[in-house]
């Protein structure tokens, strides 16, 4: 089964926006949960345009689904992970400035730096999940580091998807095939959303979980947060 984590980075966004606590993220994210996510997923970046510092404590004691902090492993990110321990953490190498992640870390380079952090984040009793391009000896390197999952970055999936959707998918498919080998879990994001998810689920063996933000709440718009997360759901339950 996979499972769907909303991510309500954008949700922190539109409240950033007036210095007001209209949409109340805390509020959000338990209503998510109620119309059926399965995971919150928040990405605090060191600008803190999107959700802040200040809201992960908060956010850890609502959440009775999955809390994943995505993120840049940098010294004040490491500690507010450590001091609010979420039941995953999924490591990103996006830099301070970047308008969203569009790359998986190099695996090979980092490898001491990942096997460094990810045993300081397992002894916390945090699952830990790397980031990552459909690339075998990137996954290869992401077991050696000692992670538990990787995320697949489903964004040049997405946008190849509409012209050819079978060559979008073929570098995934052998990732998939190269992480089930080893025994890694495999999540994804980026970049989906109701056009193409169920061609990914339905093509990506062993996809346990996915998730999913900014198409997400755009659909909201029209559809409202509870039907969207019910038409998502839908994609990932149906044959
Ligand atoms: N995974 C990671 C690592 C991300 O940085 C993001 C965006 O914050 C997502 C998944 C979700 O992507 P999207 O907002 O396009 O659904």
């Amino acid at each position: 089964m996979t499972r769907l984590s909303v991510n309500i980075n954008k949700v922190a966004l539109l409240r950033n926006a007036r210095g007001s606590n209209v949409p109340n993220l805390i509020q959000v994210a338990s209503d998510c949960e109620s119309f059926g996510a399965e995971g919150i997923t928040v990405h605090p970046r060191p600008d803190q345009r999107h959700v802040r510092y200040d809201d992960i404590p908060l956010l850890r004691e609502v959440v009775t689904t999955e809390f994943n902090i995505e993120g840049n492993p940098d010294p004040d990110f490491l500690k507010l992970v450590l001091d609010n321990p979420p039941h995953q953490c999924t490591l990103v190498p996006d830099s301070p400035d970047q308008l969203t992640s569009d790359h998986g870390w190099d695996t090979l380079k980092n490898g001491d730096r990942l096997q460094e952090i990810t045993a300081a984040l397992h002894e916390k009793g945090i699952r830990v999940s790397v980031f990552i391009d459909p690339i075998p000896a990137m996954i290869e390197g992401a077991k050696k580091a000692g992670v538990d999952r990787i995320e697949l970055y489903t964004g040049p999936f997405a946008h190849q998807f509409s012209q050819n959707p079978n060559a979008a998918m073929a570098d995934y498919v052998e990732a998939a095939k190269k992480a089930n080998d080893i025994q890694l879990g495999i999540n994804a994001g980026h970049d989906l959303n109701l056009e193409n998810l169920r061609y990914f689920r339905e093509n990506c063996p062993g996809l346990l979980e996915v998730s999913i933000g900014h198409a997400l709440i755009a659909d909201a718009l029209y559809f409202g947060l509870s039907n969207t997360i019910k038409m998502y759901l839908n994609l990932l339950r149906t044959p």
